[in-house]
């Protein structure tokens, strides 16, 4: 799940039919992150443990990530071509540091391994923008939604006001498999962040531009509170109680305690 959001391809960690290439990917990535457990424990004393097979995955697992890092910085000079209109000037240094830089940024998304399976889960039950509402610049129609049982098209003239809720959308249906209402981030194993369903940062023209930058920060910043803090509580005394404003919040407030 965590490759198939940075990397835009799966590792089929779940398939029989895993590459091996693959498999030593992901084997690249378990050892690189007990490793890096170990040595945190280990301080100072982490110079006196042998470097090669760390050295070695970590080699591994950078020409593995390294052909995708391309692509996304080749699609970043073309979208960037395409806004400009003038063909950027080679810098051949320029690009090669910005593929460097790119493969470090997507390993560091892989290491930090669960938690986009976390984030998806908590912005799918709680999305940041509850409500959001379009107006028909034109006669239009919506494709379903009419007729007794839903499944004729609605008329929105121009000038209607068309409210949707990415809470509800959330919520309801099958199409997050069972029991939707429940937070269990697991599902994402099988589910894509790409699904037309799933809209925290809407979709189409006006998505958010800000959602992979939040995304990386939102990690970030998870892994950082467990790195620095030994224990992270729940001191929330009163239920969970949803509040709108511009955001979903929560009317209590979210008291964490860190130690
Ligand atoms: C978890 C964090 C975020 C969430 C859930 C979020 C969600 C959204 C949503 C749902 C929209 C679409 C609004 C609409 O359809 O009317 C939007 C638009 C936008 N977001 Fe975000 N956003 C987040 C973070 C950010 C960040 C970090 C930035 C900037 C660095 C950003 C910049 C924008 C901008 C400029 C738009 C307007 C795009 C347009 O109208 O064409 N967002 N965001």
């Amino acid at each position: 799940m965590q490759a198939q959001f940075s990397l835009g391809e799966s590792v089929d960690a779940q398939s029989f039919n895993q590459s091996e290439e693959k498999k030593q990917f992901v084997e690249d990535l378990l050892f690189l992150k007990k490793r890096i457990v170990q040595d945190g424990f280990r301080g100072p004393l982490r110079h006196f443990s042998p470097k090669g097979s760390f050295l070695r995955s970590c080699r591994r697992a950078r020409e593995y990530v390294t052909p995708y890092a391309m692509r996304q910085v080749e699609q970043q000079i073309s979208n960037q071509e395409k806004n400009d209109g003038i063909p950027p000037t080679p810098d051949h240094n320029k690009r090669d540091k910005e593929i460097s830089q790119c493969t470090d940024q997507d390993l560091s998304i892989l290491l930090a391994n669960d938690s986009i399976s976390t984030t998806l889960s908590a912005m799918r039950l709680f999305p940041a923008a509850v409500l959001n509402a379009r107006v028909a610049n034109k006669h239009s129609t919506l494709p379903t939604g009419g007729g007794a049982d839903g499944s004729l098209p609605v008329l929105v003239r121009k000038g209607d006001i068309v409210v949707f809720s990415t809470w509800a959308r959330h919520r309801l249906g099958k199409d997050f498999g069972e029991n939707p209402d429940k937070f269990y981030p697991e599902r994402w194993e099988n589910l894509s962040p790409e699904m037309p369903g799933f809209i925290p940062f809407n979709k189409g023209p006006r998505i958010c531009p800000g959602q992979q930058y939040a995304l990386v920060v939102l990690t970030y910043i998870v892994t950082r509170v467990f790195q620095t803090f030994s224990a992270v509580s729940d001191y929330n005394t009163k239920e969970w109680t949803e509040r709108i404003s511009m955001t979903l919040e929560n009317e209590n407030g979210v008291l964490v305690g860190l130690e």
